[in-house]
């Protein structure tokens, strides 16, 4: 066994220290630091100390490989998306996601899907083998005869040099590893999901991917810092870093990348978790509103983008007078920073009585706005509620909202524009456009305002 030494590492961003610190001064959170034992660096540099090393420098030109047509074609498209067209052989990818999100959902059907291309190994320390075939029972269509491919293998097993050596025996194309927390190399003496743990094992899947053209799935559960350290910490050492996001209590999910060697990052795929998986959602904004009522106060439509992609999703508010002197503000999707700022442009530009109301604003469908372009819709919200007021039902609302109540404008507008249109939005009120020579999307009557209170009489119902 290797030397080894003690250190004290970070548990929510992985910085190593001497001693233990109260504060990390890398991530600035409070007591994380735990002490750990550490393998002394194997004398791997010696082999290259002569000069002499395995890799020599290549022109590029003379290099093979790395054509798009390597990738391996996935038809659950709006996975194939994310990962930018297909699984890349000796990529390594990270999945994030809160427990229960459906990480292991979503992997074992990629794994039932690729099984039919060539030999894929879904190794799981989490989950017995009979747990994950009722699973897989679950996935497979009803009418479905066919039995489950033998190229489909499973292995439950925790132990890092066990999975490499079934790797070895069993030469799969796709390794899923369920979770990277549950893997531990018995050389290094602290527990699984520990920071050195996490870091050494993924370094050697790192490089089983690399050396061997395999391509890796890793499972990573987002923790609450201090209990076991989550998948943040091992974002630079994948190629590719995907978080599944939604509401527990909600079906809808995003499938979101957020770091991207071999596509476009911002991505998202969205699905919903039905009674047989995850099933893609092919057009997310016809989902979103779905179970809109049309012509009732406090209902607005928003275009925010995901990614490239944009997405009309309807924003709620409710006003309701409050019983005690201290009125609530509570936002269900959106920032609590963006819905104080709002309203408090309502009372004090438009003068909108909130001081004595409680105001709930609801994202429908879980999803979680972060961008300020859906400012106009929060507002109007807000104010249709106040006002026992529908807003038009044809109408979308961009725009973000300033201190001083103007309106200012949004990236990616004819991209907005072109969605709204498409799902038969009559018009949209709008920022005034500063670009006035790029193309807008026939079909759909912009209607812009300078101000809030402009844009609201432009939305409000007549
Ligand atoms: P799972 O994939 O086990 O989550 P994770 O691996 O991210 O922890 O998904 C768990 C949830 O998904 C569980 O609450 C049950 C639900 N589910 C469905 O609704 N439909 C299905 O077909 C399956 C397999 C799971
Ligand atoms: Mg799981």
């Amino acid at each position: 066994m290797a030397k080894v030494h003690t250190r004290f590492v970070c548990q929510s961003c992985g910085r190593a220290a001497a001693k233990a610190l109260g504060r990390c001064p890398q991530c600035g959170e409070w007591n994380t630091y735990i002490e750990e034992l550490v393998a002394d660096e194997p004398a791997r540099r010696a082999a290259g100390s002569n000069g002499a090393s395995a890799a020599a420098p290549l022109p590029l030109a003379h290099i093979q490989g790395g054509a798009e047509s390597e990738r391996m074609p996935l038809s659950i498209g709006e996975f194939a998306r994310v990962l930018g067209g297909g699984i890349v052989p000796g990529s390594l990818v990270l999945i994030g996601g809160d427990p229960g999100i459906g990480k292991s959902t979503l992997l074992l059907q990629t794994a039932m899907e690729m099984a039919a291309h060539g030999r894929v190994l879904y190794v799981s320390g989490e989950e017995s083998p009979s747990q994950i075939k009722m699973r897989a029972e679950r996935l497979r269509p009803s009418d479905s005869q066919t039995p489950l491919p033998d190229s489909l293998l499973l292995v439950t097993e925790t132990n890092l040099d066990a999975i490499l050596h079934h790797v070895e025996s069993t030469k799969p194309r796709l390794l899923i590893i369920d979770s990277i927390q549950t893997v531990y190399d018995p050389q290094i003496d602290s527990s699984a999901g520990s920071v050195t743990q996490l870091r050494e094992c993924s370094d050697r899947f790192r490089q089983l991917a690399k050396s061997s053209g395999l391509a890796v799935f890793l499972i990573g559960h987002v923790t609450k810092e201090g209990v076991i350290a989550g998948p943040r910490l091992l974002e630079h050492m994948v190629d590719t870093v995907l978080y599944l996001e939604g509401d527990r209590f909600q079906s809808f999910r995003l499938l979101r990348a957020v770091k991207n060697r071999f596509g476009a990052t911002a991505e998202v795929g969205v699905f919903e978790m039905v009674g047989r998986g995850m099933q893609e959602v092919p057009n997310p904004s016809e989902a979103f509103l779905a179970e809109r009522v049309v012509n009732a106060a406090g209902s607005a439509i928003a275009v925010t983008m995901e990614g490239t992609r944009p997405l009309l999703v309807e924003v709620q508010g409710l006003t309701s007078p409050s019983a005690f002197g201290n009125p609530r503000r509570s936002g269900n999707g959106v920032d609590t920073n963006r819905l104080l700022l709002i309203t408090a442009v309502l009372t004090r530009r438009l003068g909108l009585p909130l001081a004595e109301q409680d105001v709930f604003v609801n994202v429908v469908g879980g999803l979680r706005i972060g961008e300020p372009a859906a400012d106009l819709a929060l507002a109007a919200a807000i104010a249709s509620s106040v006002w026992d007021k529908p807003l038009r039902a044809d109408s979308v609302l961009i725009g973000e909202v300033g201190l001083s109540g103007e309106l200012r404008t949004v990236p990616h507008t004819p991209a907005r524009l072109k969605e709204a249109a498409a799902l038969g939005f009559k018009s949209a009120v709008m920022p005034r456009r500063l670009r006035k020579n790029e193309d807008l999307p026939a079909g759909i009557e912009v209607r812009e305002a300078r101000t809030l209170r402009e844009a609201l009489d432009l939305a409000i119902a007549k």
